[in-house]
């Protein structure tokens, strides 16, 4: 028996595209990795690689296609009260979280009421105190209608009141996409600070590598994960990704980012669009269609894992016997 926090082994989900007739694709495709308990794991792809399915499959509001979930060692086949107060979400945008015409406590005292988290009226007032203190927010607040916050103080607040349940772990996706970027960073800063004080694990999500690169300097113990077209590409650590990207799409990820590589534009990602779903579908490499150093093999096989150093990278570039074909 082993001692992960969360393991998902061989999760699919396979969609169709618009109706009915549409063409079946998997927007996450036999995935698989582990997370350990105070551990940081930061999912990292392109908008449309299957962030988000992969997120709710885990959440266990999706049911995939193939595969499953386990969290303590028992498999997830529902998100039961106990599973949902250890595993807590915490989503992109905090405008549509919050009723704006509610105030603040109502949205604590009902978590409190539904988990059954202190009866006394002191006990739920200390706890709502302490979620707050944790979010770097005055307990002032409370008496507001949530209207009244940027969408910086929303997330906190939506962080604040994820906390209330003594959470394991955090699924954060995009949790910083949709806020101002001047108040951006103290959101990060925030949820490095929760994973070192109260050992708090956490999948952080995001389409943005210059989040992730940001992320990995406060924290020291960070795995990445690279997801194209639904698959896993590479997985490594932190500091090592972005030292010696190996995958030829996180290459080009970390080449595109201005504030990592402050000479280099945003690449355009049109052409994404138009190529998703023939990608999606590739028989090989699903990332054969862009990648300036394509092989034969590449678009017949699909590339298995190879491990280099601390990475474990699906490139045929890192097969000595395959390299030659
Ligand atoms: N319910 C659904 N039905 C059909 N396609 C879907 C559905 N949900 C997501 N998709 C598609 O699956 C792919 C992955 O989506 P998503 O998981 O939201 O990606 P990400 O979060 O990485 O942007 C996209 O092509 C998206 O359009
Ligand atoms: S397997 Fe081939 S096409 Fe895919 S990333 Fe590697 S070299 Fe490029
Ligand atoms: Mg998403």
């Amino acid at each position: 028996m082993n001692d992960h926090l969360l393991e998902t082994v061989n999760v699919t989900k396979q969609f169709r595209s618009g109706s009915y007739s549409g063409t079946k694709f998997k927007a996450v495709d036999n995935v698989s990795f582990n997370l350990e308990k105070r551990e940081v794991l930061l999912l990292i792809g392109e908008s449309g690689c299957g962030k988000t399915t992969l997120s709710n499959i885990i959440l266990g509001v999706l049911k995939p296609s193939h595969g499953f979930i386990k969290y303590k060692n028992k498999i997830v086949s529902k998100p039961v009260k106990s599973f949902i107060s250890e595993v807590q979400p915490i989503f992109q945008d905090p405008y549509s979280t919050f009723n704006p015409f509610v105030k603040v406590d109502y949205y604590f005292k009902e978590v409190c009421k539904n988990f059954n988290l202190a009866k006394k009226k002191s006990e739920i007032d200390q706890k709502i105190t302490t979620v707050l203190n944790q979010v770097r927010m005055n307990t002032e607040i409370q008496d507001k209608f949530t209207h009244q916050f940027s969408g910086g103080q929303l997330q906190r607040l939506s962080i604040a009141r994820a906390l209330l349940t003594n959470p394991s772990l955090l699924i954060a996706d995009e949790p910083v996409t949709m806020i101002d970027a001047s108040l951006r960073v103290g959101i990060l800063n925030i949820l490095a600070d929760l994973n070192k004080k109260l050992d708090l694990a956490m999948i952080f999500i995001s389409h943005d590598l210059s989040v992730g690169y940001y992320m990995a300097e406060l924290l020291e113990r960070i795995k990445i994960i690279v997801m194209y077209r639904g698959k896993i590409v590479e997985e490594t650590t932190g500091k090592y990704l972005f030292s010696n990207p190996l995958h030829p799409y996180t290459k080009q990820l970390i080449e595109s980012v201005p504030s990592i590589n402050p000479d280099k534009k945003w690449h355009s990602s049109t052409e994404h669009v138009v190529l998703e779903l023939e990608e999606f579908n590739l028989e090989g490499c699903k990332y054969a269609k862009r990648c300036p150093f394509a092989k034969q093999v590449c678009e017949k096989e699909e590339p298995p894992f190879f491990t280099i150093g601390e990475s474990k990278v699906r490139c045929w570039l890192y097969s000595n016997e395959k390299n030659s074909k």
